[in-house]
């Protein structure tokens, strides 16, 4: 193991261990988790072994974990595909499961009717996508959601409904004081697999002119998969039913204090070029820089949603900053490829420069 890597190691154990201080549950719960491998389960998998519970994983066994690989010899793996084979879960008894890659309404029906005599809790990770298009000001988990997916439809409401009629599903079988539905915003930090977020440390750290989309103010919301996965077990150690949009951070954060933010990690020297034009930057293929989404037609209102209940019941943010230093730390860790580092540079980066020559001949 590489020095970054051990690092890394390290430095999520301590974070963790910070968090995680308190009296451990009297019961350790029995969690399944319908996958398990990606981005949030490995963060699942370390928190819920954590705090001594058992843990057991369904998916194909295609994807490979790359975060915490050494924990998974302590968990129980049952192998099947969501779309039509669920036959290893036939057998088995669980206080909860853990929803996670439901992609498919019909996969969450299937599996919480198999599963609903056998298990106490069903936890579905849905996602604050599920308000497109009427994201609005304060959007709290009662306003009104999309049943059908929009005429033209380019995805964006596609994955919404999806989400709710997978949310349904899971209430229908469960009960709703059986059921308790997560809706993350954006979910970043290490082990994200969507090269979004990781873009400004990896960006910020190189120093130089950096050019910066939107306001001053354009909202910025996002959730640590730290603080989100925590939260997850936390929720599920209270028996929590209901619906929480898990969203952060807790003070209102506009996206000139967010880049502030990030480069607090490093001491690279900067030139912010803001450009604040959304036309210019749609000319230019800006549409979103994640967690900066451009506050524009459908997407206004996407970051500014209301977390008052998930705040109530307990969820917790790490600082920016700590979010930042541990993702740049992931980033440059073993468990990035050289590949998939090239990749994020031959996007925004590779043609900022050309983008900022071209705002200052505009001026
Ligand atoms: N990333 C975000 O910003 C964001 C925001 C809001 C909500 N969400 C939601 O959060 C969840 C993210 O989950 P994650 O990917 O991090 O979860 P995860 O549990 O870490 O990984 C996904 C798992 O699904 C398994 N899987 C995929 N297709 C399968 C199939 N057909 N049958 C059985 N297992 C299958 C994969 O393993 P195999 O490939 O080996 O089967 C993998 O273990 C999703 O529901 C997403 O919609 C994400």
């Amino acid at each position: 193991m590489d020095l970054s890597r051990r690092q890394f190691l390290t430095t999520s154990a301590l974070v963790t261990g910070a968090v995680g201080l308190g009296l451990r549950p009297s019961h350790p719960l029995r969690i399944l988790i319908l996958g398990g491998t990606g981005f949030l389960g490995p963060h699942l998998v370390r928190f819920a072994l954590y705090r001594g519970h058992h843990v057991t994983i369904f998916n194909r066994g295609r994807t490979e974990p790359t975060m915490f690989t050494n924990l998974f010899s302590q968990v129980e793996k049952r192998v099947g595909d969501r779309a039509d084979d669920l036959a290893s879960l036939a057998s088995g008894e669980w206080d909860v499961v853990i929803d996670n890659s439901g992609r498919d309404a019909d996969w969450t029906a299937a599996s919480a009717q198999l599963l609903k005599g056998r298990v106490g809790r069903y936890m579905y990770t849905s996602s604050t996508g599920v308000y497109y298009p009427y994201f609005g000001d304060d959007i709290t988990e009662e306003t009104p959601v999309l049943t059908e997916v929009m005429e033209n439809d380019d995805g964006s409401s596609a994955y919404g409904v999806m989400k709710v009629l997978s949310e349904r599903a899971a209430q229908a079988a469960f009960g709703s004081d059986r059921t308790v539905v997560v809706r993350p915003t954006y979910i970043v930090g290490p082990g994200d697999r969507s090269n979004r977020f990781e873009y400004w440390p990896a960006r910020i750290q190189k120093g130089g002119e950096i050019l910066v989309p939107g306001n001053a103010d354009d909202p910025i919301q996002y959730i640590d998969v730290r603080d989100l996965t925590e939260f997850m077990i936390r929720l599920l150690e209270n028996e929590a039913s209901g619906t929480l949009n898990c969203v952060g951070p807790e003070s209102r954060l506009g996206m000139h204090a967010f880049v502030h933010g990030v480069h607090a990690i490093t001491s690279a020297a900067v030139h912010w070029v803001p450009i604040p034009d959304h036309d210019f930057l749609i000319e230019h293929g800006v549409p979103y820089a994640v967690p900066w989404i451009m506050p524009a037609g459908n997407e206004v209102g996407s970051a500014r949603i209301n977390f008052q209940h998930a705040l109530g019941e307990g969820l917790t943010y790490r600082p920016l900053a700590t979010t930042a230093a541990d993702t740049l730390e992931w980033w440059y860790s073993d468990a990035v490829t050289p590949e998939r580092r090239a990749r994020l540079e031959e996007g925004l980066m590779a043609r900022e420069a050309g983008i900022i020559a071209a705002w200052r001949e505009r001026l």
